[in-house]
C-alpha cells in the first residue's frame, strides 16, 4: 500500500482546485520520526484557503480523523502530521515483501526504447587499475537498477582500443619487448614497455614521431601494425575478462573505439555537408567559440582521427542501431569538457537526440600513497587489491567462524564486495581515498556489515525453519514497538530509494539505503528477543526478519554485492 497516495486521495476532496497528484508531490517524510510517518506542509494551501497554515492544518486534521489506516493525524506548526497505525503499516508492508520476494519494489517505468549504459571502457594494453573501478561499478549498478525498474538496457564497454598510444606500444615492443614476459604477465609487460617509452622519449623525442607514424600505419591497415595491435588487444581482453568475472560485471557489447574506424568517413562527410568543419593549421575543427568552449578537434594534420571523432561516430551508430531513449556515459569528471564539446557538435549537426546523451561523471579515487598515473607506472592493479581483500577476509573467517561451509566462495563474496561497496557508498561526484582497512571492517558503514546483517537474519530463520509459507495469520499489532516500526517504515521506502537512485544516476542512494535498513534491523534485533515462548509474538517477529533478509538481498544485488546466507 502506498500511504502517500492514500493520504493524497483523502485530502483531494477537501481542497478545492488542487489535484491529487499535486497534493501527492507535497507529502514529505518528517525529519523527526516522533512527528509521525508522513507530513504535509499547509503553507502550500495558504493561497487557496486564505488562512494561516496552522488554522488550515487544524481544520484538515479534524476532517481526516478516523481513517482506518491512521493512528493519528495532528496539526503542528502548520504541518499536518500523519502517524500510520502500526498494525496496518506492518501488515501491508510485510505481506507485500513476503508475497513478492525478490520482485518487491520493482516497477515498470521503462519505455519501448532501450537505455544504453556505457561504462568501464578500460584502455587496452594498460592495467585495469583502481581508477577504473568506479566507472565499472557505478555503471554495472545503474544497469541493475534500470533493469529492476523495468527498463530495457544495453551495457556497452567502449574499449579504449585505438589511438596514438598503440603507436607508442608498437615502437616500445619492437625495441624492448620480451615475448616470454608478455606471455606470462601480459599487462605488466605492456605497462613496463609503455613506461619505458615515456622515460626514453624525454631524451629522445624522435620516438614520439615514430609512434605517430606507426599509428597512421595502423589506421591504414598495415599488416605488421595490425598484427601487433591484435595481439595486445587479445591479451588485454583475457586479463580484463578475469577482473570482470571477479566483480560480477558483464556487457552486452564490447564495441570499442576501433570498431568505429570504418564509420569515420561517414561522420566526416556529414560534418562537411553541414558546413561545420573548418581548416585550422592543417587540422579540421568544429568551432565552438560561440558556446564558450575550445574548438572540437576532429582530424589531425596527418589525417588521423581522434578520440572525439570516434565518440561522434559511436553515438550516431548507436542511435541508428538501438534507437536509444537515453545514452548514458559513466566517465570521470576529468572528461567533462570533452563530453560537453561533442554533445554540442551532435546538436549542431541537427540531431534532436543530443538531448538524450547523458554524461554521468564521478570524482577521483586516490590511494593513501597518492594519485594514480599510468605513464609513470604509479598504478595499483585492481586485481591485487581484490586478491588482498579476499585473502584478508579468509583470515578473518578462519579466526571467527572456522567451521563455515564454502569458505572460499564466502571470502570472495565478502572481500570483493567490500571493495565494491566502498566505491558505491561514496556519493559519485566526491573524490575519495581508498583505505583497505576501513573497507573490510565488519562494523560501520561497509559492505561486510550489511552482508553480515543479512546472514544473521538468515541464521535466525534457519534455526526456526521459518519460510514464506509460515507468514499466515500473523498478528501484526504485535509489531508496535518503535524499533519494529522503524524497520517497517524503512522497508516501505525501498522502491522509492531505487527510483531516486535511477533519477540521479546515483547508486549511492541504494548503498545508503541498505546500510540504513541493516542498522534499523540490528537495533530491533538488539531490543527484541525473537525466539520467544509466545508463539504469536515469535511468528510476527520472524515475519519481520524474513522481510528484512529479502530486501537486504535485493538491495545488495542492486549495488553488485552477493548476499551469502552464512558468514
Ligand atoms: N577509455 C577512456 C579512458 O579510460 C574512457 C572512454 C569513455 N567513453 C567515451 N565514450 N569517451 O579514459
Amino acid at each position: 500500500m502506498n500511504y502517500k497516495l492514500e493520504i493524497a486521495k483523502h485530502m483531494a476532496p477537501l481542497i478545492e482546485g488542487m489535484e491529487e497528484a499535486e497534493i501527492l508531490e507535497g507529502i514529505e517524510y518528517p525529519k523527526n520520526k516522533e512527528m509521525g510517518d508522513f507530513a504535509y506542509p499547509c503553507f502550500r494551501l495558504a493561497k487557496t484557503f486564505r488562512k494561516a497554515p496552522q488554522i488550515i492544518a487544524s481544520e484538515l486534521a479534524e476532517q481526516l480523523k478516523g481513517l482506518e489506516f491512521l493512528e493519528s493525524v495532528e496539526a503542528i506548526s502548520g504541518f499536518l502530521n500523519f502517524r500510520i497505525s502500526a498494525a496496518h503499516f506492518a501488515k501491508t508492508t510485510l505481506e507485500a515483501v513476503i508475497a513478492d520476494g525478490a520482485d518487491y519494489g520493482k516497477q515498470a517505468l521503462g519505455t519501448e526504447k532501450p537505455v544504453i549504459i556505457e561504462y568501464s571502457s578500460a584502455n587496452i594494453a594498460k592495467p585495469f587499475h583502481m581508477g577504473h573501478i568506479r566507472s565499472t561499478m557505478i555503471g554495472e549498478s545503474l544497469k541493475r537498477i534500470y533493469d529492476f525498474l523495468g527498463y530495457k538496457t544495453v551495457a556497452i564497454n567502449h574499449l579504449g582500443d585505438y589511438g596514438t598510444q598503440f603507436g607508442k606500444l608498437i615502437v616500445a615492443y619492437k625495441r624492448w619487448g620480451d615475448d616470454e614476459a608478455l606471455k606470462a604477465t601480459p599487462i605488466r609487460e605492456l605497462l613496463r614497455i609503455y613506461v619505458k617509452f615515456h622515460a626514453e622519449a624525454e631524451t629522445e623525442p624522435a620516438l614520439e614521431d615514430e609512434a605517430r607514424q606507426w599509428f597512421v600505419k595502423l589506421e591504414g591497415g598495415d599488416e605488421e601494425a595490425t598484427r601487433l595491435w591484435t595481439l595486445f588487444k587479445e591479451m588485454s581482453l583475457k586479463a580484463f575478462g578475469k577482473t570482470y568475472d571477479m566483480l560480477g560485471v558483464s556487457f552486452d557489447s564490447y564495441a570499442g573505439e576501433s570498431f568505429y574506424t570504418d564509420k569515420m568517413p561517414e561522420i566526416l562527410t556529414l560534418l562537411r555537408e553541414k558546413g561545420l568543419l573548418k581548416k585550422s593549421e592543417g587540422a579540421e575543427i568544429v568551432d565552438l567559440e560561440p558556446y564558450g568552449m575550445p574548438p572540437a578537434l576532429v582530424t589531425k594534420s596527418d589525417g588521423s582521427t581522434l578520440y572525439l571523432t570516434r565518440d561522434l561516430a559511436a553515438a550516431k551508430y548507436r542511435k541508428d542501431t538501438y534507437d536509444f531513449a537515453k545514452n548514458i556515459y559513466v566517465v570521470g569528471a576529468a572528461q567533462r569538457l570533452h563530453f560537453q564539446q561533442w554533445f554540442k557538435v551532435i546538436e549542431l549537426m541537427g540531431y534532436p537526440w543530443y538531448a538524450d546523451l547523458v554524461h554521468v561523471d564521478f570524482g577521483m579515487v586516490s590511494l593513501e600513497s597518492g594519485a594514480l598515473s599510468t605513464r609513470k607506472g604509479n598504478v595499483t592493479f585492481l586485481d591485487d587489491v581484490l586478491e588482498k581483500a579476499v585473502e584478508q577476509t579468509k583470515s578473518i573467517i578462519e579466526e571467527k567462524n572456522p567451521n563455515l561451509n564454502n569458505k572460499e566462495a564466502v571470502a570472495k563474496a565478502v572481500g570483493v564486495g567490500a571493495v565494491v561497496f566502498q566505491e558505491l557508498y561514496t556519493s559519485r561526484t566526491k573524490d575519495y581515498t581508498f583505505i583497505m582497512e576501513k573497507t573490510l571492517s565488519f562494523e560501520g558503514e561497509t559492505g561486510p556489515y550489511v552482508q553480515y546483517t543479512h546472514a544473521r537474519a538468515c541464521s535466525v530463520l534457519r534455526k526456526t525453519d521459518f519460510t514464506a509459507n509460515d507468514a499466515t495469520g500473523v498478528d501484526f499489532a504485535l509489531l508496535s514497538d518503535e524499533a519494529s516500526r522503524d524497520v517497517v517504515r524503512t522497508l516501505s521506502k525501498f522502491s522509492e530509494a531505487v527510483v531516486t537512485a535511477h533519477e540521479n544516476y546515483e547508486p549511492h542512494t541504494v548503498a545508503r539505503y541498505v546500510v540504513d535498513l541493516a542498522q534499523k534491523f540490528n537495533r530491533f534485533y538488539h531490543d527484541n528477543a525473537i525466539i520467544v515462548e509466545d508463539e504469536a509474538l515469535k511468528k510476527a517477529r520472524l515475519a519481520l526478519v524474513y522481510a528484512v533478509k529479502t530486501v537486504l538481498a535485493s538491495g545488495l544485488n542492486l549495488v553488485c554485492l552477493e548476499a551469502p546466507e552464512q558468514m
